[in-house]
């Protein structure tokens, strides 16, 4: 095992986010692994506070960690978008994460909503582009607020941003047993994005002969989620299709509380971050009736990120065994209490 000190700069955010982000240090803690954490108080707070959301000081420091854990921000006193787009936004583009992996996995006894599916009937992993697209921020608009205004958004795809996500898709897949990638677009419809996506997914699809490859418009993708998730094993798609397709994934593994994320920067020139999908739930905050388990979840990945493999896997051992007794014991265990759970299955 590696022995190193693991530097992680922790963002706890907003709302729930803290919450969360407790319980996910305490299970770090318990694998064992030297952990050296510097905490950010950016969010909603430091806004109110200063203005600021993310300042280029905080970005350069950051830089410097191995990894980064956050939780979620957003509040309802913070103009919306604000913190989207200049401190989440800002850090994924910044810090170059054009991966963003998500992973929808139905762990045994947990509910779906899609009645007789089965945990290996869902088991995928969505590869989604994380820094270009129609995230990219690029348009504008005139004339605002007359009738005459015109709104563009244009979806940005450039070819080098295209072949590293795609190949970093087909890597994945060439390490998981079932060996298929699936790609999802709308290639009848946004040609021109559509064209350069698929030329590149066949081309880099050559050097990998042992992956089996499929094709799906992303209409035909949201349902087959629902009506066939068994079809998906890994899937590369463009950033907007990617976060509309992996909320469908969280509703059918089990709901928002479990599902994690990480913003890869597979390069390694700058840290990755990982955090639950959901936001700061602020119907919830302050009450600790928030779910840490997909915080705990996005601990396994930045382990496994890190190379502790082992590590991430008891993490999510974890977690799993933790999800089976909740068939029977889950009614009222606060965010501490579960935390606490899973931590002791970790450290046992
Ligand atoms: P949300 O994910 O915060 O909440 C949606 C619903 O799911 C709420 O009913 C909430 O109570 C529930 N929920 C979320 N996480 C949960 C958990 N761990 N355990 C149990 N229930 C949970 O999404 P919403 O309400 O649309 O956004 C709230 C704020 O969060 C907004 O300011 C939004 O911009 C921000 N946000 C931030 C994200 C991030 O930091 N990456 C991602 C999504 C939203
Ligand atoms: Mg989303």
């Amino acid at each position: 095992m590696d022995s190193r000190n693991i530097r992680l700069a922790v963002i706890p955010g907003d709302g729930i986010g803290t919450e969360v982000v407790t319980e996910g240090l305490k299970v770090l803690e318990a694998v064992g692994t030297k952990v050296e954490t510097t905490t950010y108080d950016l969010g909603a707070k430091r806004y109110h506070e200063t203005g600021e959301t993310l300042p280029d000081s905080v970005l350069d420091e950051l830089r410097g960690y191995d990894a980064i854990l956050l939780g979620a921000v957003g509040d309802p006193s913070v103009p919306p978008g604000v913190l989207e787009r200049d401190l989440l936004l800002k850090l994924r583009f910044q810090l170059d994460h054009y991966v963003n992996l998500r992973p929808v996995k139905l762990f045994p006894g947990v509910e779906t909503p899609l009645g007789k599916a089965r945990p290996e009937d869902i088991d995928m992993i969505v590869v989604r582009e994380g820094t270009e697209g129609l995230y990219a921020g690029t348009g504008g608009v005139m004339r605002r607020g007359t009738p005459h205004e015109i709104a563009t958004q244009e979806s940005l795809n450039t070819a080098h941003g295209v072949e590293r996500v795609v190949r970093y898709a087909f890597e994945k897949a060439i390490g998981r047993p079932r060996k298929k990638l699936t790609l999802v677009h709308k290639t009848n419809v946004l040609t021109y994005a559509g064209d350069l996506w698929a030329r590149i997914f066949d081309r880099v699809g050559l050097e990998y002969p042992d992956v089996e490859t499929d094709y799906c418009h992303v209409d035909a993708a949201s349902m087959f989620f629902v009506s066939q998730p068994e079809r998906f094993d890994v899937i590369v798609t463009d950033n907007l299709f990617g976060d509309i397709l992996t909320d469908i994934g969280a509703a059918i593994a089990g709901g928002i509380g479990l599902a994690a994320s990480g913003n890869v920067n597979p390069d390694r020139t700058a840290p990755s971050m990982f955090e639950p999908v959901h936001g700061s739930a602020p119907d919830i905050a302050g009450k600790g009736k928030a779910d840490p388990t997909a915080t705990i979840l996005s601990v396994a990945m930045l382990l496994e990120h890190l190379g502790l493999a082992q590590e991430a896997a008891r993490v999510e051992q974890a977690v799993a065994d933790d999800l089976v007794e909740r068939l029977t014991g889950w009614a009222g265990r606060t965010t501490h209490e579960i935390g606490d759970d899973i931590t002791a299955r970790v450290a046992g």
